[in-house]
């Protein structure tokens, strides 16, 4: 069997010697430098490991796939940063501050064409299928992003709305990760299905976290600005659940108008121009959410979609060694703090 560490190094290895076209370097130093960086590489790993649980050893086709999924999700990256007006990512500064919105969209652009390539070279037998669920991935989380910025301008967003949105835009990669790791390893329908569902929760999760990780994080762990979705009034876990719970409790009179829906929406209307600003909506809205429990509510929600994704493992029937596996990257991975 697949040892966890032969899926480290292999993750390890496959980014350090990875090469790409290099000229012109206005295009390319961008795309060298997010991937040189190299974040948690999560997607390549979770393909590993559920691939892992089918096969005893790592064949070179599982390889490009595995890439395309990490250069796939840099490119999103990139474009996100754009449009979320962000300046630090992977603890460095964003392409789009070191070179400017078009080099990152052009650049970004480069990457997703990069990951077609790789995606392409799986298996000829699986290959309409891996290229189908890869397509289809690619553009939900277009349309999650889409949702993403609508929801900055309406104070009227679901918790329904906003499992949907992050469903897209994060959820869909990540259960692809696994799905496709799986069919390249050639496991049954049913299973790929299964290890779907457990990546697709796990992605619900893995975004609640990094919603938790944008208010109460540690910058320098995260490799990322503090508030940046406060200061955008994006429609985070945190925010979607303060304004269902700030209205409930608003109305009952368990809080002051102070500490509830219409005080949420008016931190969301505070300017957050200049330093001083943003850091008065951001004290703000932390305010409040400690007023109303969020802080507490958002770890049994992220408790709660673990054992959900634990679930759909559990069903594959894998045996307690390979469940296992699966256990202890659904820790780490939502134990995480960067
Ligand atoms: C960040 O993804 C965007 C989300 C989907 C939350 P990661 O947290 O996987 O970022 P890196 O690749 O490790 O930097
Ligand atoms: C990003 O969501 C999801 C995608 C890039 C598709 P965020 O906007 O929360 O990601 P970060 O926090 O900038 O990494
Ligand atoms: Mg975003
Ligand atoms: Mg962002
Ligand atoms: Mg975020």
């Amino acid at each position: 069997m697949i040892t966890e560490t032969r899926i480290e190094e292999t993750v390890d290895s496959l980014f350090e010697n990875i090469a790409f076209n290099d000229e012109p370097d206005g295009l390319y130093d961008p795309l060298r430098y997010m991937m040189g960086i190299g974040g948690k590489r999560v997607r390549p790993r979770l393909c590993l490991l559920a691939y892992s649980l089918f096969r005893d050893n790592i064949d070179e086709s599982i390889l490009e796939p595995a890439a395309a999924l990490e250069i796939f999700h840099s490119f999103t990256l990139i474009h996100d940063d754009i449009m979320d007006d962000s300046d630090m990512r992977r603890g460095v500064p964003t392409v789009c501050r070191k070179w400017g919105d078009n080099t990152a969209i052009l650049s970004g652009d480069v990457m997703l064409i990069d990951s077609y390539r790789r995606i392409a070279k799986a298996p000829a037998a699986v290959l309409p299928e891996v290229l189908d669920l890869f397509t289809v991935t690619a553009a939900q989380v277009c349309e999650g992003q889409q949702y993403d910025m609508d929801f900055e301008n309406s104070n009227d967003v679901s918790m329904e709305a906003y499992l949907k949105m992050i469903g897209l835009k994060t959820a869909v990669l990540i259960a692809c990760s696994a799905k496709l790791g799986a069919i390249i390893a050639g496991a049954d329908r049913r299973t790929c299905e299964l290890l779907y569902r457990f990546g697709y929760d796990l992605g619900l999760a893995f975004q609640i976290t990094d919603d938790y990780l944008d208010t109460y994080g540690d910058s320098a762990v995260f490799g990322k600005k503090i508030g940046g979705d406060i200061i955008n009034n994006k429609k985070t876990w945190l925010l979607t659940r303060a304004m269902e719970k700030g209205e409930e409790l608003e109305k009952s009179g368990a809080v002051d108008s102070l500490h509830g829906k219409t005080a949420l929406i008016r931190a969301m209307e505070m300017k957050a121009g200049n330093d001083a600003e943003k850091t008065a909506k951001i004290a703000r809205v932390k305010e409040i959410y400690e007023a109303l429990g969020i802080d507490e509510d958002v770890k049994y929600e992220i408790i709660r979609l673990h054992a959900q994704a634990m679930n759909h493992a559990g069903m594959i029937g894998l045996g307690k060694v390979r469940y296992e596996i699966l256990h202890r990257y659904a820790d780490k991975l939502l134990g995480r703090n960067r």
